[in-house]
């Protein structure tokens, strides 16, 4: 073979590209790390699945998702022009990141946040503002946000944030809405399990967008389907950065069967938000310290503040969760929310460690 020779951009051949969460192949681990639902997809989904003819799959897909896109206008009470959707949110992410960060244009991300944003702003060699969030205060967000905020092009709030879990003030969001003088992006992949949402400030603000998942709420991870909303010129711009046939006719259809059924989607996220409060109490009875949880998992800090100690010691015992090395997300780990039985048995596993 001729002898290999990098021709890649130097960015790429420097970059590290995402670590995505482990997915493992042993089927009897308990699997809290990548914050699925524990619960299954909606039965119409499992319905649509069944009734799909495959003999279509031979034509191409509607570019524009146009049904699926008139379902998510129509249940977040938004116009059909103010919306698209994406083959996961990640691919929101992409195009946004296409469209609004290059190297003379910089993102404001929050410090910790989704691990994602750093990568995708390499991509575009766009320069990256931190924003550290304050972990003696719950993680919340600076006071002078703004300020420091004020050289970016687009600034990303994650809300409720990961790997923290927990959210901000609404006000301060519409605040931040009202004078950042770029792209106020809101990640809203774990909205359906917080009190609020920002869905509203799409509507009210030119400059917002609002991102959503079905990896979550809609137990649909394995789908791919997330979507957003904003001004229709700002549709119109993300629409000409997207691949072509980014929704697969597949995906279309049982997303848009997921997404009409809101009942179900609501009766799912009460029975984690329960099993969320049993296992904050189970975990403060062991003397761990959580952050205030909005998502469908917790960020909590074991009682000796060693994240990866106890990480090894459950994944040890075939439990796994995430855990983010570094100087203050290491004293965490990061639990989704599970079924009862799964819970109990990440209860248990700790209690051997920590009694
Ligand atoms: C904050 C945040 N945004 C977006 C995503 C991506 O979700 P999706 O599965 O829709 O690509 C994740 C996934 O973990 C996330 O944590």
């Amino acid at each position: 073979m001729k002898e290999y020779k990098s021709f890649f951009r130097n960015t790429v051949d420097e970059m590290a590209g995402y670590t995505p969460g482990e997915q493992p192949k042993m089927l009897d681990l308990v699997k809290l790390n990548t914050n699925e639902n524990p619960f299954p997809p909606s039965p119409a989904v499992l319905g649509a699945l069944e009734s799909f003819d495959g003999s279509m799959l031979r034509r191409y897909p509607d570019p524009m998702a146009d049904s699926l896109c008139s379902a998510i206008a129509q249940v977040n009470n938004v116009t059909r022009n103010m919306v698209i959707a994406g083959n996961g949110s990640d691919d929101i992410l992409t195009m946004t990141f296409r469209a609004f960060t290059a190297p003379d244009k910089p993102v404001a991300i929050l410090e910790p946040t989704y691990s994602l944003y750093p990568v995708l702003a390499k991509m575009q060699e766009a320069p990256v503002i931190k924003i550290a969030l304050d972990e003696n205060n719950n993680f919340a967000m600076p006071g002078d946000i703004l300020e420091q905020a004020k050289d970016a092009n687009i600034l990303i709030i994650t809300r409720p944030n990961a790997p923290t879990g927990n959210t901000f003030p609404k006000e301060d969001i519409r605040k931040l809405a009202a004078e950042f003088e770029g792209i106020l992006f809101i990640d809203e992949a774990y909205a359906d399990f917080a009190e609020d949402n920002c869905m509203d400030l799409a509507s009210e603000y030119s400059n917002v967008i609002v991102s959503r998942t079905s990896s979550k709420s809609l137990a649909l991870a394995g789908l791919r389907f997330g979507y957003a909303v904003a001004h229709p010129a700002i549709i119109e711009g993300l629409n000409k950065l997207k691949d072509s046939y980014n929704m697969d006719m597949l995906t279309q259809r049982l997303a848009e069967a997921a997404i009409r059924d809101q009942e179900y989607l609501q009766t799912t996220v009460a029975k984690v938000k329960k099993l969320r409060a049993e296992l904050a109490g189970e975990l403060e009875r062991l003397n761990f310290k959580l952050i205030p949880a909005q998502a469908n998992f917790i960020f909590a800090c074991p009682p000796d503040e060693d994240g990866a100690k106890a990480f090894k010691f459950l994944r040890d015992h075939a439990v796994i969760v995430r855990y983010f090395p570094g100087e203050v997300t290491g004293k965490y780990l990061r639990i989704t929310v599970g079924t009862a039985a799964q819970n109990k048995r990440l209860i248990d596993v700790l209690e051997m460690l920590y009694k």
